[in-house]
């Protein structure tokens, strides 16, 4: 069973080597029963590369392309445990023997986007995308204390809170509408989870009850 997993950025610190160490041994141990593609955020390596290069630059892809180093950065430094290939396209990822560790592609979209375009190169059963927060919350938790975690969200209502353009280099939607879009057309079915809680990846991984939010696409 294929199974992608968005590792969002914000979860990876080069400080927390130890939550890097976990990750990885998650995904050796889950390589055992699935076949999994992990694609890696850029973080606030990603924004802070871009927040700076702003300040001399306005052109929007080669923001991307920042972004885009930064996520193999990242997806690098996971890698150190399986010293893979990292591809740089969906099409070069789809003919690695998996588990498949990269980052970003082509600029105008995030790395859910990618692992959406993944999940449906490769014909995934699941897609896991993995934050820093519980879930999809009715309104961004990071800034309201009264934000309820949603147990599950229908993908119109979802598109409707992602917009429908990509925004800015380095500007984060929940799932960015890209990705949505695909989630919706393929009926790709998505799970929300936070990734700091390795036991509920784990459950989402292995479709188990899990505390975050489940995408509805049907
Ligand atoms: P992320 O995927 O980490 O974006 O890529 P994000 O939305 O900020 O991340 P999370 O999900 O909230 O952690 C960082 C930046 O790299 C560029 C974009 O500018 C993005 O904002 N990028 C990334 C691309 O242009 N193409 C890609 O395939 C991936």
């Amino acid at each position: 069973m294929k199974v992608v997993i968005s590792l969002g950025g914000s979860l990876i610190s080069l400080k927390e080597s130890d939550y890097i160490k976990e990750v990885a041994n998650l995904i050796k141990k889950a390589s055992k029963d699935f076949d999994l593609y992990i694609v890696v955020g850029g973080g606030k390596l990603a924004r802070e590369y871009i927040q700076t290069a702003r300040k001399f630059c306005s052109d929007e892809r080669y923001l991307d392309k920042l972004g885009i180093m930064a996520t193999r950065l990242n997806a690098m430094l996971i890698n150190s445990f399986f010293k893979k290939e990292i591809p740089e396209s969906i099409e070069d990822a789809a003919k690695i023997a998996p588990p498949v560790i990269m980052g970003g592609t082509t600029p105008g979209h995030s790395t859910d986007a990618v692992a959406a375009m993944l999940a449906r190169e490769v014909n995934a059963e699941r897609l896991i995308i993995a934050t820093d927060v519980d879930g999809i919350y009715d309104k961004d938790p990071k800034k309201y204390e009264d934000a309820k975690k949603l147990d599950k969200i229908s993908i119109k209502e979802l598109r409707k809170m992602a917009g429908e353009e990509w925004k800015k280099a380095g500007e984060s939607a929940v799932i960015d509408s890209i990705a949505c879009r695909i989630i919706e057309e393929e009926k790709i079915e998505t799970f929300v989870v936070n990734g700091k809680k390795l036991n509920e990846l784990e459950n989402a991984i292995y479709g188990k009850k899990f505390n975050g939010t489940v995408v509805e696409v049907k």
